[in-house]
């Protein structure tokens, strides 16, 4: 019989496809996945160690494990419990010292060892870390991902890590330096996600711009170079790409913007925040107008383009004026969709050791006022869409009988009744209203549906 497997992820896309990877190594020796920890044989927490709450939700996670655990022991069977991602990445040390009940600890770029990680707990070895960032390649290492990941929307990691080192943030200490997988790798593995079903691919990096992958003839192949290639795959429809830092936005990439019909209209850009004396604090390495200038570019190539960005406020030493610069920025670029945190220190970061921490009453009465600004621009942006026709990736069924929810090209979530559409189907629909979290389409011709 089969050993059950449960999987929980948290943080970025980027854990969302190695928790599939994680699923397709287990499941070759074994492994089936599971919808709860109950009764499970591995339990793995897949974790993101971005903010302080991101990381504390792992150890209350694990107290609850505890019980699951105990209770596994109880019926004579062994529950064993893995810690990956960014926080084992970051406290696996600590981890295995705070958590008894953790038996393994792997790092985002050494998960492809858990199949012997496991085998020398179960000849009665110790618990088991591995942190290191290990010379030979992951996705080397990995078995081929299974069909039955590849919904109409599949991720496909292209680059990992990061060199761009912010101050405040712990991705690249987690994830290590940039890399890129090799051009016909990613290729192979795009077309076999569309020969499983795959639509739309989204190429995820940790800084996916500053993709610099190598091909056949041992040629440089940027982004832009790596879209325009995987745009020759008959029947897939739609690619994206994210995250991607403003300083590697180049002109090839934005060029693919105007000439690539399967590249979406939609680009996830984060600033951060608007004030230049800011922004050097943080290592951007790019200023307030830097970026203006580059969204002019990219809405030059490309005028309907759906602009999304990330935004920290109360970073040290940001004062009202310098938010009155996040909030002046954001109401000139307009977004239709963007995520915005309080800063959180965190160890080990330049930004966690300097004076000028600004107090968390400030922190939240910023994070309200962006909130508002951000929430009111997106709804303003879906708005604009009410009466238009938009094609219509058909994703998953809706909860009610006949319904279906798909995705615009601007990434807008939209629910119509169509019972004889397929998952996978691209759909024109015409958008007769407007949610607070998604849009109401309706098959063109079809009668209009009540509201
Ligand atoms: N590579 C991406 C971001 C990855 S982290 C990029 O450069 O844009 C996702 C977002 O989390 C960041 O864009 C940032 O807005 C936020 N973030 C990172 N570290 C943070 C911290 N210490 N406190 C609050 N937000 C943080
Ligand atoms: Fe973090 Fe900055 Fe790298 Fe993005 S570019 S992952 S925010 S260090
Ligand atoms: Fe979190 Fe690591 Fe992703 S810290 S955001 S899971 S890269």
């Amino acid at each position: 019989m089969a050993k059950k497997l449960f999987i929980k992820t948290y943080g970025c896309q980027m854990n969302v496809y190695d928790s599939a990877r994680m699923a397709d190594l287990l499941g070759a020796i074994g492994y089936a996945p599971s919808e709860e920890p109950d009764g499970a044989d591995l339990v793995i927490l897949n974790t993101c160690h971005i903010r302080e709450k991101a990381a504390e939700k792992v150890y209350s996670e694990l107290g609850r494990l505890r019980r699951a655990k105990d209770e596994k022991a109880r019926g004579g069977g062994r529950m064993l419990v893995a810690v990956a991602g960014c926080v084992a990445q970051a406290e696996g040390d600590e981890m295995l010292r705070r958590a008894p009940l953790v038996d393994m600890v792997v790092g985002p770029q050494a998960y492809h060892r858990l199949p012997e990680m496991i085998a020398r707990i179960e000849r009665g070895a110790g618990r088991a870390l591995e942190t290191d960032f290990p010379p030979e390649d992951k996705f080397d290492a990995l078995p081929q991902e299974s069909a039955a990941q590849a919904g109409p929307s599949a991720f496909l990691t292209v680059q990992e890590g990061c060199d761009k080192f912010c101050t405040f943030c712990v991705v690249p200490y987690t994830r290590g330096a940039e890399f890129a997988r090799p051009v016909a790798q990613v290729m192979a593995e795009a077309r076999r996600l569309v020969a499983a079903g795959a639509r739309e691919l989204t190429l995820l990096g940790q800084n996916v711009n500053a993709y610099r992958g190598l091909d056949e003839a041992g040629e440089t192949v940027t982004l832009a170079g790596l879209i325009r290639r995987l745009s020759d795959i008959p029947g897939l429809a739609r690619l994206r790409y994210t995250t991607s830092h403003p300083r590697d936005m180049s002109a090839d990439l934005i060029a693919a913007h105007r000439d690539v019909a399967t590249l979406m209209p939609y680009l996830h850009l984060p600033v951060q925040a608007g004030s230049d004396r800011v922004l050097a604090a943080m290592n951007r390495q790019h200023t307030g107008d830097d970026y203006r200038r580059l969204i002019e570019r990219i809405r030059d190539a490309r005028p309907d383009i759906a602009l999304s960005g990330d935004f920290i406020v109360g970073f040290p030493g940001e004062t009202d004026k310098d938010f009155e610069a996040t909030l002046a920025l954001v109401r000139e670029v307009n977004y239709a969709q963007a995520f915005s945190f309080k800063y959180s220190r965190r160890p080990g970061t330049p930004a966690a050791a300097v004076p000028g921490q600004v107090p968390e009453p400030e922190k939240k009465a910023r994070l309200a006022a962006l909130q508002d600004l951000l929430r009111a621009q997106q709804e303003a942006f879906n708005r604009a869409t009410l009466g238009r026709a938009l094609d219509v990736l058909i994703e998953r069924e809706g909860r009610h009988p006949g319904q279906k929810i798909g995705r615009t090209p601007y990434l807008q979530p939209v629910h119509v009744r169509a019972p004889d559409a397929a998952i996978g189907d691209i759909l024109r629909l015409r958008i007769e209203g407007v949610e607070p979290n998604s849009l109401k389409g309706a098959l063109e011709g079809a009668a209009p549906v009540p509201a």
